[in-house]
């Protein structure tokens, strides 16, 4: 039981990586606070730890409104009496097309992915400091260190990368450890649109990964559950790509190279 004495925030955990962070934690002892936007989701998934023999509660918060992540992390402390780690989660990515987007896309877009972990972080880090020991999880994205479309959630992403060395340089020295995780494609419900059009498309996606497949919530869970241990004690401010491989290069590419020169060779 690595986590039985931590207390943990997963925002965005009524859903896809969030949820399976929140029962990955919640199997290795730790209390946690499931939080999401869809409050029915959340406590789904709270009730399910909480039957298993886990510790568990719920809070419908908005993390991109101040007051709701007030709300979140206030109650967390009334329930479990403070926060050990924060798993930035929570994430929306509604906008693609730079020229197309509206403005309030991109607001919506940027809010909820980047302004979130500034509302969190912000809210957590006196409590954490106070008692000199606190991680600060997020999770960004591939799209934040390379382009894939989808360009205000990008644009966060690569801001929640930032965001991320800034707390661990600012803090470190009080106990504080922030790390980010920036994953692939992931087989969740935030593809649920793509995927009523696209039946195919993780079979497809599937060529671009050198190991073959796109990633499972449980490839990010594992990521996570490390990086907040203790075994990850002198860890912070980096970022680890859970993402099969992708961006150490294009193997699709690098076949069409090497079929280009054996063609002209022949
Ligand atoms: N699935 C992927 O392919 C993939 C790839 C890279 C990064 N990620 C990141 O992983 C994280 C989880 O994504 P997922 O795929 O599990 O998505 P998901 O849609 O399955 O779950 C996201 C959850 O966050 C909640 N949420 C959204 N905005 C919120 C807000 N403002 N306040 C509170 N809750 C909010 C949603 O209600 C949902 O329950 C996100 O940060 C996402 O950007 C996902």
């Amino acid at each position: 039981m690595r986590f039985a004495d931590r207390r943990i925030i997963v925002t965005g955990g009524g859903s896809g990586i969030g949820r399976v962070i929140s029962l990955r934690f919640a199997a290795e002892g730790a209390s946690i606070v499931v939080a999401d936007r869809i409050g029915a989701r959340a406590e789904q998934v709270a009730e399910g730890i909480n039957a298993a023999g886990g510790k568990a509660m719920f809070t419908q918060t908005d993390v991109s409104v101040s007051s709701e992540v007030d709300a979140m992390v206030t109650a967390a402390e009334e329930v479990f009496g403070g926060v050990d780690v924060l798993v930035n989660n929570a994430a929306l990515c509604e906008g693609d097309n730079l020229v197309l987007m509206e403005e309030a896309t991109w607001d919506l877009d940027v809010d909820a992915t980047l302004k979130s972990v500034f509302l969190c972080s912000k809210r957590v880090l006196p409590g954490m400091i106070g008692q000199r020991r606190g991680v600060i999880l997020n999770i960004a994205s591939a799209n934040g260190l390379s382009y894939f479309g989808e360009e205000a959630y990008s644009a966060a992403k690569a801001g929640v990368i930032n965001l991320t060395q800034s707390l661990a340089v600012r803090y470190g020295q009080q106990g504080i450890r922030a790390n980010a995780i920036a994953p692939g494609t992931i087989r969740t419900p935030i593809w649920e649109k793509q995927l009523r059009k696209a039946p195919e498309l993780f079979k497809r996606l599937a060529k671009w990964y050198p190991l073959g497949r796109i990633g499972e919530p449980e490839d990010v869970a594992h990521a996570a559950l490390f990086l907040a241990s203790d075994e990850a004690s002198w860890i912070t401010g980096t970022v680890l790509r859970v993402d099969g491989g992708l961006l150490a290069g294009n193997n699709v590419l690098a076949h069409e190279l090497v079929a280009e020169f054996q063609e002209q060779e022949t």
